[in-house]
């Protein structure tokens, strides 16, 4: 039997709502790839947060943070890392520069509706937002804009989590689906000067 393709070195940029599941799916991703061997690195967004926690949430200091993470990926994966990044990354602007950055932007927009992030509201945070406790909360008081084309959009609501790791494993493996490599170099080149 042929051994399979080794997989190519990829951004996988996780978008969403909180509660959307992206951590819950990224991390399945990630424990597939360790499995069958590929250098990985995991991103969330949470957890660079709890590095850095002088971050905040206004629309600028968002920008900040997906760039920062998104550079940092952009240079893992240049040294031929699969990563996989998970943040709410709320703007489309920031998100796009990040994919200037990279080599294989693979964008998976983690689609489920408000309404049932805000029913799981696994963290409390919906309910505190809806108080008033917390300001700039994404999809109460401030945006969520939704990527137009990503490589890849789920909707948890009636799809498991098994299901949604299939479908990025399928992504990532169909080269051919995602953008010419070179189009993507060239805007790479120019946004490592900013
Ligand atoms: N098919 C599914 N895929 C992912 N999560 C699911 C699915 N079905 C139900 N869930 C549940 O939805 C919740 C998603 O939470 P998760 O922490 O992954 O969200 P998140 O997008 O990372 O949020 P945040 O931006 O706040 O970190 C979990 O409680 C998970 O068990
Ligand atoms: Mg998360």
């Amino acid at each position: 039997m042929v051994a399979p393709a080794p997989l190519k070195p990829a951004v996988l940029w996780f978008t969403g709502l909180s509660g959307s599941g992206k951590t819950t799916i990224a991390r399945d991703v990630r424990d597939r790839l360790l499995a069958s061997g590929a250098r990985v690195e995991y991103l969330d967004g949470d957890v660079i947060r709890s590095v850095f926690p002088e971050t905040g949430f206004t629309k600028p200091e968002r920008d900040a943070h997906v760039k920062r993470v998104g550079f940092l990926a952009s240079r893992l994966e240049h040294h031929g890392v699969i990563v996989i990044c998970a943040l709410i990354s709320p703007y489309a602007a920031s998100r796009n520069y990040v994919r200037g950055l990279c080599r294989r932007f693979v964008e998976i927009h983690i689609s489920t509706p408000l309404a049932e992030c805000e029913r799981r509201d696994v963290k409390g945070l919906y309910r505190r937002a809806r108080l008033g406790q917390i300001g700039n909360f994404t999809g109460v008081q401030d945006p969520y804009e939704p990527p137009d084309a990503p490589e890849l959009r789920i909707d948890t609501s009636d799809m498991s989590v098994q299901e949604a790791a299939d479908r990025v494993m399928r992504a990532l493996r169909g080269d051919d689906e995602l953008a010419p490599i070179e189009s993507v170099t060239r805007l790479g080149q120019h946004a490592t000067n900013v």
